[in-house]
């Protein structure tokens, strides 16, 4: 099942997804951080799916802001879909999971989860939290049968990042720019971060708890040039 807030994102992903591999996808407009939205996005999963065996909090946003002229609601924004949509989405999915003594919830952070660009507030503050989430519900659940871990990727190849360098005068020269700084010379591609996702999905990944999966080209381990 995909959730998304943006239906037609999400049907186009299902269909992409059953096109390729043949598998059952369903759609639901979602938006992860409003408890009651998850909990009929869940319960809409169940019904036609069975309950979870794997949950991917994938859904986030970026907002950068100068921290004093920050508003309120900026602030609300960030946190509730980057940290508690995350969970939301692990509150509602848990309950099956633990009676089933058995899944794999897998958290889609960030390098900035534990590094920080300036001019990025408050984004870090939401991911290096949802680091946090993942090790506490990690520890939680590591005897029930629960394996919480996640990805933190770098600069990655998405609608995302296109919207990015589109802000810039030449969106071709900001691209350019943004390649040129990872080691590999290009972006994460997104099939990457699935890999990982999928290997964390996999019942040989169980004794990874709490775990926290860089996929950033060595952005991150590089002091400086
Ligand atoms: N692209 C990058 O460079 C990069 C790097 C590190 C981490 N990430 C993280 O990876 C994840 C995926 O990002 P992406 O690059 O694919 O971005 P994207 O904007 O291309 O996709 C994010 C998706 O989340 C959905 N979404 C946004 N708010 C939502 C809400 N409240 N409820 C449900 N769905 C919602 C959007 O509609 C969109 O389909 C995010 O958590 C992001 O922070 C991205």
């Amino acid at each position: 099942m995909i959730a998304d807030i943006n239906e037609t994102r999400g049907n186009a992903t299902a269909e992409a997804i059953s096109r390729q591999t043949g598998a059952r996808v369903i759609a639901v407009e979602c938006d992860v951080a409003d408890a009651q939205s998850v909990r009929t996005m869940v319960q809409a999963a169940k019904a036609q799916l069975g309950s979870a065996d794997v949950l991917v909090n994938n859904a986030g946003i970026a907002v950068f802001r100068e921290p004093l002229e920050m508003t309120p609601e900026d602030w609300r924004r960030c946190l509730s879909v980057d940290l508690e949509g995350a969970w939301n989405c692990a509150k509602a999915v848990l309950p099956d999971m633990l009676a089933r003594r058995d899944g794999a919830i897998i958290n889609i952070i960030s390098n900035h989860a534990f590094t920080v660009i300036k001019h990025t507030f408050p984004y870090p503050v939401a991911k290096h939290a949802l680091l946090g989430l993942t090790r506490s519900l990690g520890l939680e659940y590591a005897d029930r049968g629960i394996a919480v871990n996640a990805i933190s990727p770098g600069y990655t190849d998405t609608q995302i990042a296109q919207d990015d360098f589109n802000r810039h005068p030449d969106p071709v020269a900001a691209r350019a720019a943004t390649e040129a700084k990872q080691p590999p010379g290009r972006l994460c591609r997104p099939d990457e971060v699935a890999a990982v996702a999928a290997l964390l999905a996999s019942n040989e990944a169980r004794f990874m708890i709490g775990e926290n999966i860089v996929i950033d080209g060595g952005v991150s381990i590089r002091m400086y040039e």
